[in-house]
Protein backbone atom coordinates (compact mmCIF):
# COMPACT_ATOMS: atom_id res chain seq x y z
CA UNK A 1 0.00 0.00 0.00
CA UNK A 2 1.44 3.17 -1.11
CA UNK A 3 2.05 5.95 2.20
CA UNK A 4 3.05 9.45 2.30
CA UNK A 5 3.60 12.00 5.18
CA UNK A 6 1.87 15.60 5.35
CA UNK A 7 3.19 17.43 8.04
CA UNK A 8 2.74 15.11 11.17
CA UNK A 9 0.20 12.65 9.87
CA UNK A 10 0.35 9.61 7.31
CA UNK A 11 -1.98 8.77 4.81
CA UNK A 12 -2.32 5.80 2.67
CA UNK A 13 -4.12 6.00 -0.94
CA UNK A 14 -7.49 4.64 -0.76
CA UNK A 15 -9.12 5.83 -4.57
CA UNK A 16 -5.96 5.57 -7.21
CA UNK A 17 -6.15 7.71 -10.27
CA UNK A 18 -7.70 5.52 -12.55
CA UNK A 19 -10.54 5.05 -9.94
CA UNK A 20 -11.51 8.49 -10.09
CA UNK A 21 -11.48 8.94 -13.76
CA UNK A 22 -14.17 6.55 -13.96
CA UNK A 23 -15.81 8.13 -11.28
CA UNK A 24 -15.42 11.21 -13.34
CA UNK A 25 -16.41 9.06 -16.41
CA UNK A 26 -19.74 7.94 -15.76
CA UNK A 27 -20.29 11.57 -13.64
CA UNK A 28 -19.67 12.75 -16.95
CA UNK A 29 -22.35 10.77 -19.28
CA UNK A 30 -24.85 10.89 -16.60
CA UNK A 31 -24.65 15.03 -17.00
CA UNK A 32 -24.36 14.75 -20.52
CA UNK A 33 -27.53 13.44 -21.04
CA UNK A 34 -29.25 15.92 -18.61
CA UNK A 35 -27.72 19.29 -19.67
CA UNK A 36 -27.01 18.41 -23.78
CA UNK A 37 -29.83 21.09 -24.60
CA UNK A 38 -29.03 23.41 -22.53
CA UNK A 39 -26.65 26.30 -21.88
CA UNK A 40 -24.99 25.08 -18.57
CA UNK A 41 -23.05 27.62 -16.04
CA UNK A 42 -20.63 25.19 -14.09
CA UNK A 43 -19.30 26.49 -10.95
CA UNK A 44 -16.23 25.40 -9.64
CA UNK A 45 -15.70 25.82 -5.84
CA UNK A 46 -11.97 26.64 -4.95
CA UNK A 47 -9.26 25.49 -4.23
CA UNK A 48 -10.37 22.01 -3.49
CA UNK A 49 -12.52 20.82 -6.70
CA UNK A 50 -9.97 22.47 -9.58
CA UNK A 51 -8.95 18.91 -10.47
CA UNK A 52 -12.29 17.49 -10.10
CA UNK A 53 -13.71 20.37 -12.70
CA UNK A 54 -11.17 20.05 -15.31
CA UNK A 55 -10.98 16.26 -15.56
CA UNK A 56 -15.07 16.40 -16.05
CA UNK A 57 -15.47 19.54 -18.73
CA UNK A 58 -13.06 17.44 -20.39
CA UNK A 59 -15.17 14.55 -20.35
CA UNK A 60 -17.96 16.61 -20.95
CA UNK A 61 -17.67 18.52 -24.10
CA UNK A 62 -20.80 20.36 -24.04
CA UNK A 63 -20.01 22.95 -26.90
CA UNK A 64 -22.49 25.98 -24.87
CA UNK A 65 -20.92 24.94 -21.42
CA UNK A 66 -19.22 28.15 -19.47
CA UNK A 67 -17.47 27.49 -16.24
CA UNK A 68 -16.72 30.02 -13.51
CA UNK A 69 -14.89 29.79 -9.90
CA UNK A 70 -16.05 30.61 -6.78
CA UNK A 71 -13.86 30.57 -3.77
CA UNK A 72 -14.84 29.61 -0.51
CA UNK A 73 -12.70 28.27 2.66
CA UNK A 74 -15.07 25.85 5.56
CA UNK A 75 -11.47 23.75 6.87
CA UNK A 76 -8.65 24.20 9.13
CA UNK A 77 -6.46 20.92 10.30
CA UNK A 78 -8.81 18.10 9.85
CA UNK A 79 -11.82 19.57 11.19
CA UNK A 80 -14.71 21.48 9.77
CA UNK A 81 -14.70 24.88 11.36
CA UNK A 82 -18.51 25.87 10.40
CA UNK A 83 -17.73 28.99 9.15
CA UNK A 84 -17.98 29.31 5.85
CA UNK A 85 -16.73 32.66 3.76
CA UNK A 86 -17.00 33.69 0.80
CA UNK A 87 -13.38 34.99 -0.22
CA UNK A 88 -13.95 35.63 -3.82
CA UNK A 89 -17.02 37.24 -5.02
CA UNK A 90 -18.61 35.96 -8.23
CA UNK A 91 -20.10 38.39 -10.36
CA UNK A 92 -21.34 36.39 -13.21
CA UNK A 93 -24.90 37.36 -14.31
CA UNK A 94 -26.95 33.79 -13.28
CA UNK A 95 -30.26 35.37 -13.60
CA UNK A 96 -32.34 32.39 -14.84
CA UNK A 97 -29.57 30.28 -15.81
CA UNK A 98 -28.89 26.47 -15.24
CA UNK A 99 -26.14 26.13 -12.56
CA UNK A 100 -24.09 23.11 -12.00
CA UNK A 101 -21.83 23.37 -8.81
CA UNK A 102 -18.69 21.69 -9.45
CA UNK A 103 -17.88 20.14 -5.49
CA UNK A 104 -15.21 18.08 -4.68
CA UNK A 105 -16.35 16.40 -1.58
CA UNK A 106 -19.76 17.15 0.81
CA UNK A 107 -19.05 16.93 4.35
CA UNK A 108 -21.81 18.08 6.48
CA UNK A 109 -23.07 19.43 4.24
CA UNK A 110 -22.62 23.40 5.46
CA UNK A 111 -20.38 24.54 2.51
CA UNK A 112 -22.51 23.44 -0.08
CA UNK A 113 -25.68 24.65 1.86
CA UNK A 114 -24.36 27.99 1.79
CA UNK A 115 -23.22 28.12 -1.73
CA UNK A 116 -26.75 26.47 -2.95
CA UNK A 117 -28.58 29.93 -0.69
CA UNK A 118 -25.99 31.96 -2.30
CA UNK A 119 -26.46 31.07 -5.80
CA UNK A 120 -30.23 31.16 -5.98
CA UNK A 121 -30.19 34.18 -4.23
CA UNK A 122 -28.48 35.91 -7.24
CA UNK A 123 -31.57 34.65 -9.37
CA UNK A 124 -30.21 31.62 -10.78
CA UNK A 125 -33.57 29.14 -13.12
CA UNK A 126 -32.17 26.10 -11.94
CA UNK A 127 -29.24 24.89 -9.38
CA UNK A 128 -27.63 21.05 -9.79
CA UNK A 129 -25.00 19.88 -7.37
CA UNK A 130 -22.40 17.57 -8.85
CA UNK A 131 -19.79 16.11 -6.09
CA UNK A 132 -17.27 13.91 -6.67
CA UNK A 133 -17.02 12.66 -2.73
CA UNK A 134 -19.30 12.29 -0.41
CA UNK A 135 -19.15 11.37 2.75
CA UNK A 136 -22.73 10.27 4.20
CA UNK A 137 -21.86 9.51 7.97
CA UNK A 138 -21.10 12.60 7.82
CA UNK A 139 -23.62 15.27 6.55
CA UNK A 140 -25.16 17.69 8.58
CA UNK A 141 -27.95 19.38 6.32
CA UNK A 142 -30.36 18.72 4.02
CA UNK A 143 -29.48 19.09 0.89
CA UNK A 144 -30.13 17.27 -2.76
CA UNK A 145 -27.28 16.03 -4.11
CA UNK A 146 -27.94 15.94 -8.16
CA UNK A 147 -24.35 14.46 -9.04
CA UNK A 148 -22.36 11.65 -7.06
CA UNK A 149 -19.38 10.42 -7.54
CA UNK A 150 -18.68 8.21 -4.94
CA UNK A 151 -19.73 7.69 -1.49
CA UNK A 152 -16.68 7.13 1.00
CA UNK A 153 -16.39 6.28 4.83
CA UNK A 154 -16.23 9.81 7.14
CA UNK A 155 -12.06 9.51 7.26
CA UNK A 156 -10.15 12.61 6.35
CA UNK A 157 -8.95 12.28 3.06
CA UNK A 158 -6.23 13.99 0.73
CA UNK A 159 -5.02 14.34 -2.31
CA UNK A 160 -6.46 15.12 -6.16
CA UNK A 161 -7.90 18.83 -5.09
CA UNK A 162 -8.21 17.97 -1.36
CA UNK A 163 -5.81 19.03 1.43
CA UNK A 164 -4.42 19.17 5.22
CA UNK A 165 -3.00 22.43 5.92
CA UNK A 166 -2.48 23.62 2.29
CA UNK A 167 -0.20 20.21 1.33
CA UNK A 168 -1.75 17.01 -0.60
CA UNK A 169 -3.50 18.90 -3.17
CA UNK A 170 -0.98 17.95 -5.78
CA UNK A 171 -1.30 14.74 -5.86
CA UNK A 172 -2.82 12.51 -8.66
CA UNK A 173 -4.58 9.57 -6.08
CA UNK A 174 -6.83 10.22 -2.94
CA UNK A 175 -5.01 8.75 0.06
CA UNK A 176 -6.88 8.33 3.82
CA UNK A 177 -5.77 9.11 7.00
CA UNK A 178 -4.01 6.13 8.71
CA UNK A 179 -5.53 6.71 12.37
P1 LIG B 1 -18.57 20.57 4.50
O1 LIG B 1 -18.98 22.02 4.54
O2 LIG B 1 -18.39 20.00 5.86
O3 LIG B 1 -19.49 19.72 3.66
O4 LIG B 1 -17.13 20.48 3.90
C1 LIG B 1 -16.91 20.79 2.62
C2 LIG B 1 -15.49 21.23 2.32
O5 LIG B 1 -14.56 20.84 3.33
C3 LIG B 1 -15.08 20.53 1.06
O6 LIG B 1 -15.38 21.34 -0.04
C4 LIG B 1 -13.62 20.31 1.25
O7 LIG B 1 -12.91 21.38 0.69
C5 LIG B 1 -13.43 20.24 2.75
N1 LIG B 1 -13.34 18.82 3.18
C6 LIG B 1 -14.33 18.01 3.60
N2 LIG B 1 -13.89 16.78 3.91
C7 LIG B 1 -12.56 16.81 3.67
C8 LIG B 1 -11.52 15.81 3.78
O8 LIG B 1 -11.71 14.64 4.14
N3 LIG B 1 -10.27 16.23 3.43
C9 LIG B 1 -10.00 17.50 3.00
N4 LIG B 1 -10.93 18.44 2.89
C10 LIG B 1 -12.21 18.11 3.21
MG1 LIG C 1 -14.36 22.08 -1.52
Amino acid sequence: MKRIKLWDKEFEISLPYEKIQETVKRMADQMKVDLEDKSVLFVCILNGSFMFAADLMKELELPDAEISFLKLASYSGTDSTGNIKELIGFNENIQDRTVVILEDIVDTGHTIADVIAKIKAKGAKEVKIATLLFKPEALKTVIHLDYIGLEIPNDFIVGYGLDYDRRGRNLKDIYTLVK
